[in-house]
């Protein structure tokens, strides 16, 4: 009792004020003069998210916003250790300070509920409707949600957008977003539905004019819409916006529920983001009884080759008038250059089992693709049937002899209600091949008709697909899904997503050399992102008629592989740019992708990263650097290494004449010792990157 009066400052009843477990943050909740719920957040004695309203409007006239009285309130703390499947390390720290107010209007007698709690990098919030006598089945109609900064923050933003993530990140003041959003809306997406107003996406980077780092995002993401956020630049106050449905309502919901947690993670040094846990904190352990079928996976794929230029395609025929159900494949005439076939896949399939990969990615298996893009239309693919020229029975056979498994692809061009439909009997055709991971796609408008990706419909849908391939013990890697929120602690088996630019845009309207000194702090916050790295032939000229040039160096691929944490990496490139470059490979066949210790050691949202990972259950460390187009020279000091203890470090670094846009493919290999004393320059070239593995000297 002691303890929780120390927590837990009551007054009059209409307020509480909670710390962190460090003292660096302080929580403070109250209900303003309307019965308003309001809530401030201090960082080292300043204010830094000012009095922000809390509350909603629900269905026929009601809110969940003002006339409320406080009913109760309770103190409560927690500090465990526990141990992600998959992860950035081994044991991860959940330690915070909780305070839980119960609300009622008296005016209604509707009841609301709020849990906040406080860790050592920031806080986290959300609403609880307990089950209650008057109100049982409502909708929201808009949240309330406040953020306000008070400030004119620096701002890593994307167009609040309910389809799409897939934009590259604009570098602003909060003041200087309006002038530049028509021009940041003008991206030639599959799909793109603005928000309303001025607003911006989620996971939000911040620096305020102090030098403050701000971010905020949402975790445990469940039958509820996204949230995007509205920005105030008059006042510099954010507010949440949340994808509609195609009535214009956000969410249906049953008392007896909760929202995704408001996430605010902040710190004076740019690393602690980088290193902040409080998303996958808040999110429930793992309710799967049997983890031991999630497995980490390097991969190569059937997939690159789609983009060059190069002429392989998805699809089988060049024939019209193609309908699923009807057509006989084996009557049409191939086009001749269909990637996906026998012979080539079991190239792909000879070339990871010669380099240690566990898998590889075959698009373009099954029939249905001829309808090219056929956005908004039903019933395009076939998850069961492959095409004449793809033999699953062959493949089968031939991948489990090499030691390899082959990822499933199921792209839906958001042909939603129809993937449904096959889920059950595409996940048992998985089983009964042999494929234990499935990518999918949803590329172009959502059918059902009016939905978003983003919106509540949808991300019930996705979460559903990952809890039914966990009965058939199949991993996702879901493309174009709803940005994640940290739900891979709870569903490890959602081993990674787009969600975000990847590759795949190097090959159309590029990258920004920046983009990868983003991404960690925006995007990768949520979760594990399948970026599908390590580009080797940038100029994708050699190819053909595309004019498309890769965003970075060679070795700023390498690098990537440790600077975006995923437990799901690619191998994007052709075969023949490795088989080209077998000294670079070599880091590829070597990194891990499962670790035990991570340590960021430099970072600057837009301009760098470097960090330091140990690998799981191995004496093997790799370090990764990458930079913006500005030339730098990171420092790697070695201190993460075991003292007194003696290791080799190969270092993959820029060539002294490297340059991302005259001579991305100028690079240098070399060993030398270090210990944990050692501390070492490394030199980048504009938008370039390095790569260290590190080994015990024998
Ligand atoms: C978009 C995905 O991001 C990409 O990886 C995939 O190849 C295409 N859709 C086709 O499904
Ligand atoms: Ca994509």
């Amino acid at each position: 009792m002691f303890f929780l009066c120390l927590l837990l400052t009551f007054s009059v009843g209409r307020a509480g004020t909670i710390s962190s477990p460090n003292g660096d943050f302080q929580l403070s909740f109250s209900l303003n003069g309307k019965g308003t719920p309001v809530y401030e957040l201090r960082y080292k004695g300043k204010t830094l998210i000012g009095e922000s309203e809390m509350g909603f409007d629900i269905h026929a006239g009601y809110n969940l916003k003002k006339n409320f009285e406080l009913v109760d309130e309770q103190a409560d703390s927690k500090d465990e250790v526990w141990h992600p499947v998959m992860g950035e390390q081994k044991d991860i720290r959940n330690r915070y300070n909780e305070y839980f107010v119960a609300l009622k209007q008296d005016s209604t007698g509707f009841q609301m509920n709020l849990r906040f709690r406080v860790f050592d990098d920031g806080l986290g919030f959300r609403y609880e409707f307990p089950v209650q006598p008057i109100l049982r089945h409502f909708i929201v109609k808009k949240e309330y949600t406040q953020f306000n900064l008070g400030e004119d923050y620096k701002a890593f933003w994307m167009p609040g957008d309910f389809d799409s993530n897939e934009y590259p990140t604009n570098t602003s003041k909060l003041s200087e977003i309006r002038g530049m959003m028509d021009q940041a809306k003008k991206e030639g997406l599959a799909c793109q539905s603005f928000a309303e107003g001025l607003a911006v996406q989620t996971p939000l980077m911040l620096k305020s004019p102090e030098g403050v780092y701000v971010n905020i995002h949402e975790a445990a993401l469940i039958n509820y819409p996204a949230m995007v956020l509205n920005v105030d630049d008059q006042d510099f106050m954010l507010s949440a916006q949340l994808a509609p449905d195609y009535e214009g309502n956000k969410a249906y919901l049953q008392t007896g529920s909760v929202s995704p947690w408001r996430t605010i993670v902040a710190s004076d040094d740019a690393r602690d983001i980088l290193a902040s846990n409080l998303i996958l904190n808040l999110n429930d352990p793992t309710d799967y009884s049997d983890t031991s079928w999630i497995k980490p996976c390097k991969y190569i794929g059937v997939w690159w080759e789609y983009f060059t230029g190069g002429g392989s395609t998805w699809a089988y025929s060049d024939e019209l008038n193609i309908r699923i159900g009807e057509t006989d494949y084996t009557k049409l005439k191939p086009n001749g250059h269909h990637g996906a076939n026998t012979e080539h896949v079991k190239e792909y399939i000879d070339f990871a089992a010669a380099n240690g990969f566990d898998a590889v990615l075959v698009e373009g298996w099954n029939e249905g693709w001829e309808d090219n893009w056929a956005y908004m239309k039903e019933h395009i693919y076939s998850f069961t049937k492959a095409y004449p020229d793809f033999d699953v029975e062959e493949l089968h056979r031939y991948a489990a002899s090499k030691g390899v498994k082959i990822i499933m692809h199921h792209e839906t061009t958001s042909s939603v209600i129809d993937y449904e439909h096959q889920m059950k009997d595409a996940f048992q055709f998985m089983v009964d091949n042999g494929y234990s991971a499935v990518k999918t796609g949803y590329v172009g408008k959502i059918i059902p008709r009016g939905e978003h990706h983003d919106g509540q419909w949808m991300v019930n849908h996705y979460l559903n697909v990952v809890k039914t391939a966990a009965d058939y013990k199949v991993m996702v890697n879901s493309h174009e899904a709803v940005r994640p929120t940290g739900l891979n602690r709870t569903y490890p088996n959602w081993i990674a997503q787009e969600s975000a630019r990847g590759t795949e845009f190097e090959s159309f309207n590029g990258n920004r050399p920046d983009h990868t000194t983003i991404l960690p702090f925006t995007r990768l916050m949520g979760g594990p992102m399948d970026y599908t790295p390590g580009i080797f032939e940038g100029d994708l000229s050699v190819y053909g008629n595309n004019k498309a040039k890769l965003s970075s160096t060679l070795t700023g691929q390498l690098a990537l592989y440790v600077t975006m944490y995923s437990p799901l990496q690619m191998a994007a490139d052709l075969i023949e740019n490795y088989k080209k470059y077998p000294d670079a490979f070599q880091f590829i066949k070597d990194v891990a992708v499962d670790w035990d210790e991570t340590h960021i050691l430099e970072a600057e949202p837009g301009d760098y990263v470097t960090i330091a990972r140990k690998a799981k259950g191995k004496d093997a460390w790799f370090v990764g650097g990458v930079n913006d187009e500005n030339a730098r020279v990171a420092t790697v000091d070695f201190s993460f290494l075991p003292k007194g203890e003696k290791y080799l470090a190969t270092i993959y670094e820029d060539g002294k004449d490297a340059d991302w846009q005259t001579n991305p493919k100028s690079y240098n290999i070399r060993t030398v010792k270090v210990t944990s004393k050692t501390v070492l320059k490394e030199r980048l070239a504009r938008s370039g990157g390095f790569a260290i593995s590190v080994f015990p000297a024998k």
